[in-house]
């Protein structure tokens, strides 16, 4: 059982849970580990149920008559039904295992999509996405002559909702929206995307990847089509995500995948699909990590959404206001209010991967780069941008330590004003 106070920040003790979190790296240094929206840590509670799959349970699921794969199939189902009720979802169904979000939003994408989009449609997006929130929708309006629109951004990286009537019309079929920003930290109001979205007769798809392991979702309150999210970043393993689809919309989807599992019967020159949510699930699926995900889900409720989000919140207004003192950097991404545990920066020297390996070590992991927000980035300006990004298992310890080193660095780099000689 995971360590639980009464209170809006969680204990240190937490930490416990992590055997990664207790090591030194570069010699002596405590491992600070702020690159948790690539990728999160897990708990030996996740470990040890992945493992007691692969040293009791496993076989193969819905398909052996005999015990192991009736108690893989039970840990296989079970993770379903604990995936619906995080998710608030109306039927265990709707929610399908896939390899990822990206696997997830490309599932929409092309089964969805290629069943309901034609030439002068509308695609409406945003700049803020990521890549496996852009490509697909890219990839499906080159297939069908749909037309890509973007909801324009405010100058702090927020959906500028004042512009949305120009953008959002009758000849947009989906808006595809992440609910945080994986570069800017910004929340997006969904609920209210998903009213507009329908008015206009638009479905909504929505890239949970970052807000899944952090914000309690609730579909139904949402009132969201399609949610899409992974398991290696809320404490599970990697290779399993989820796609929730609203039923009536995965019912009229053809399977996206031809193979085992996802058909009714095969003739020798045709098939018919399966139901839900077998239909889109074909091959052999994730079956350990299913349960290892089933784990994750009931790790993070025991603790507490809220309780983790109101944690990641302290966290991130602690780093705002620690590295906005910094002379010279500047923060992507709105004020502390509007978004979720993670800060992306630059400062005016060095390149943001030579400031990663730098404050590596000291011994702090964040993440380099565009972060597969390229579009983002050009918009801004610039190539890259250094991302702290903080979870459960982060102290304010740890983000003080963050504010020392890129002070450290950004002292190291200041311009000293002095004119270089002539060669
Ligand atoms: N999408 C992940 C990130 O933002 C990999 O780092």
């Amino acid at each position: 059982m995971p360590s639980v106070v009464n209170s809006s920040l969680l204990p240190e003790s937490l930490r416990d849970d992590f055997p990664i979190l207790h090591q030194t790296v570069h010699g002596e240094r405590p491992l600070v580990f702020l690159d948790s929206a690539a990728s999160s840590q897990r708990p030996q509670q996740v470990i040890d149920a992945v493992s007691r799959v692969y040293e009791h349970d496993y076989a193969n699921v819905h398909r052996g008559i005999h015990v192991l794969s009736e108690r893989s199939t039970d840990a296989y189902e079970a993770a379903r039904t604990k995936v619906q009720k995080f998710i608030g979802a109306k039927y265990d169904h709707e929610c399908i295992f896939t390899g990822g979000t990206t696997a997830s939003i490309n599932a929409v994408a092309r089964s969805w999509g290629d069943a309901n989009i034609k030439a002068g449609d509308e695609i409406l997006l945003n700049p803020m996405e990521h890549h496996s929130n852009l490509v697909p929708w890219f990839q499906l309006a080159e297939r069908t002559g749909a037309v890509i629109k973007h909801i324009p951004l405010t100058d702090d990286g927020r959906l500028d909702l004042s512009q949305l009537d120009d953008v959002l019309t009758e000849k947009t079929k989906v808006v595809a929206v992440t609910h945080v920003s994986n570069t800017l930290g910004t929340v997006n109001p969904i609920a209210e995307l998903a009213r507009r979205a329908h008015a206009v007769g638009a479905v909504i798809l929505v890239d949970a990847a970052q807000s899944a392991p952090h914000l309690a979702i609730d579909v139904l309150a949402l009132d969201v089509d399609f949610l899409a999210f992974s398991g290696h970043k809320m404490c599970g393993p990697s290779g399993i995500g989820v796609l929730y689809g609203k039923e009536s919309l995965l019912s009229a989807m053809p399977p996206f995948m031809g193979g085992g599992s996802m058909i009714g019967n095969v003739a020798l020159d045709s098939f018919t699909p399966a139901g839900l949510p077998s239909k889109f699930e074909a091959g052999t699926p994730p079956i350990a990590q299913a349960a290892g995900l089933g784990a994750a889900i009931d790790y993070l409720s025991e603790i507490g959404l809220d309780k983790v989000a109101a944690h990641e919140h302290a966290l991130v207004e602690r780093a705002y206001a620690g590295l906005s003192e910094i002379e010279g950097i500047k923060i992507l991404g709105p004020s502390p209010e509007h978004r979720a545990g993670l800060v992306s920066f630059v400062l005016h020297q060095p390149h943001a991967h030579d400031i990663a390996q730098l404050v590596d070590q000291r011994g702090i992991a964040v993440r380099a780069g565009h972060h597969c927000t390229q579009p983002l980035h050009d918009s801004l300006g610039i190539t890259a941008s250094t991302r702290a990004s903080f979870y459960l298992y982060n102290t304010p310890a740890e983000v003080d330590a963050l504010v020392e080193a890129i002070q450290e660095v950004a002292t190291m780099f200041k311009p000293t004003g002095r004119k270089r000689r002539p060669q």
